[in-house]
This record gives structure tokens, C-alpha cells and sequence, in this order.
């Protein structure tokens, strides 16, 4: 067990594993970052993000101090749990869950990003409904969003198909371009109504010990 027990929180379903997102986990992603296939055209990411960053090098020394900060960043307003997606054993993108006022609002959003290679094959809705089993039955939230410019057809499909409702639209920029955004809500009852019961969830009681959730 590591000293910091956030670090060895996972969450398994038949077809992947969320593991928290160690340093030697990054490292083995580290690639993917570094080939830029974590990037969609038109770009599916908000300003400012490491992912936009030209140089390979320099995009994965910032990607990796964004992991750091959220690693540290841990406030009733806000924390971040960045979990990496492992499919076989290789590790092949991401999915973060982001509390919101959580001790207040009982609110959660997601973030994720699959490497091109693994698109297209489910595995971006699985992760989403990982993270949401996390959140709901591991943290007991009350409600989750999400949010993604209106061209991010995979993004915006998955929040549909999972019940989430249509909550209006944002502005954003991306690379300093302004672009709409759909925004999204789940409410705990929606995802009561289809809660899976194929997903385990270990090592959660360190959530209790170490986020402000209450
Ligand atoms: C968004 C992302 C994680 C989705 O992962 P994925 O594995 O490709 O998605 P899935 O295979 O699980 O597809 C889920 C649904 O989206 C649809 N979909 C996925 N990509 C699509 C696309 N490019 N065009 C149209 N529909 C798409 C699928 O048909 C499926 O719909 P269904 O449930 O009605 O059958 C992945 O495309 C990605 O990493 N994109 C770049 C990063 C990104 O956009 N992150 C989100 C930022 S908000």
C-alpha cells in the first residue's frame, strides 16, 4: 500500500481498469502525449491545456505538472482525481473526476481522453460510466455534468446515451478561438434508474480519509 492512499484507488469493469494516475503510470503514457494522439481535429479541449502545445517535449512536461497540480490541489471547491485508462495491461488514456463544492453541492464533472488508436470501440463510454459509479456510489454524489463543444460528436454522444440531460450552452476558447459548448447534467436518480452492476470500485475508504466530501 503507498503512503498516499489516494494513489492506489481503482475502478474495474469487464472491459477496463481506472487506476489512479501514478507517476509510473504516466511515465508509460508519457508516449502517447509525446505522438500528440490524444488530440482530435477540431480540437475537443478548452484553453488553456498542455495539449495545445506544439512541442512534444515541452507538451508533455506541462501535461505532467498539470497531473502534479491536481495532485496537490486538494480544496473544498475543488479537488481532481486523475485516473489513467488501462485496457490489457496498456495503458491508453484518461478520465478524471472533478469535484465541484462537492462538501456543498454533492456536484461532480469528468474530463477524458482516449489515444486515437482505441477510439471508436466503446471504450470511451465504459470509462465514463466507470468514473460516474466512482462518483455516485463511491462518493455518494448527487449530481454530475459534463460539458463539450458542440462538434465533439463522441463527448456529446456518450453524455446522451447515459441519460444525461441537455443543461444549455457555454463559450469557450480553444488555441484562442472562441467555440459553443453543450453543457450536460445527470442526477443521481438517472443514474440510479441504469447503474450497472458489473463495476467494482477498490480502495475507496481513502476518498473518505483524504477529500473534503463532507
Ligand atoms: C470522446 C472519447 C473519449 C470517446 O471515446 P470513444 O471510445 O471513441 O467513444 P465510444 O466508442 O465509447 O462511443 C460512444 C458513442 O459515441 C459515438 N461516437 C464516438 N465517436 C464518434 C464520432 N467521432 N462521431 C460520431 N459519433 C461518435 C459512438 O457511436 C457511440 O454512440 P452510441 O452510444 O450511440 O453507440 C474519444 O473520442 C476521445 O478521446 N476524443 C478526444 C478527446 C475528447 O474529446 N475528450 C473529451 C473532452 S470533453
Amino acid at each position: 500500500m503507498l503512503s498516499y492512499p489516494l494513489l492506489d484507488l481503482r475502478v474495474s469493469t469487464p472491459l477496463l481498469e481506472l487506476r489512479a494516475a501514478t507517476d509510473e503510470l504516466l511515465d508509460q503514457l508519457a508516449p502517447v502525449v509525446h505522438a500528440g494522439k490524444m488530440n482530435a481535429d477540431p480540437s475537443p479541449y478548452d484553453d488553456p491545456i498542455s495539449f495545445h502545445e506544439d512541442d512534444p517535449d515541452l507538451r508533455v512536461a506541462k501535461w505532467l505538472r498539470s497531473m502534479w497540480r491536481a495532485r496537490g490541489n486538494v480544496d473544498a471547491d475543488r479537488w481532481r482525481l486523475n485516473f489513467v485508462v488501462v485496457v490489457n495491461g496498456e495503458p491508453v488514456g484518461m478520465q478524471d473526476v472533478i469535484g465541484v463544492s462537492f462538501a456543498t453541492f454533492g456536484t461532480v464533472t469528468s474530463f477524458s481522453w482516449l489515444s486515437a488508436d482505441h477510439r471508436g470501440r466503446g471504450l470511451g463510454k465504459e470509462m465514463r460510466q466507470a468514473i460516474l459509479h466512482l462518483a455516485f456510489e463511491g462518493l455518494g454524489a448527487k449530481e454530475a455534468s459534463s460539458d463539450a463543444f458542440v462538434d465533439n460528436l463522441g463527448s456529446n454522444a456518450i453524455s446522451r446515451a447515459l441519460g444525461y440531460e441537455p443543461d444549455g450552452f457555454d463559450w469557450a476558447t480553444r488555441r484562442g478561438e472562441p467555440a459553443r459548448l453543450n453543457r450536460w447534467r445527470l442526477s443521481r436518480k438517472t443514474w440510479e434508474e441504469r447503474r450497472r452492476t458489473d463495476i467494482d470500485l477498490h480502495n475507496v475508504d481513502a476518498c473518505q480519509a483524504l477529500l473534503p466530501l463532507s
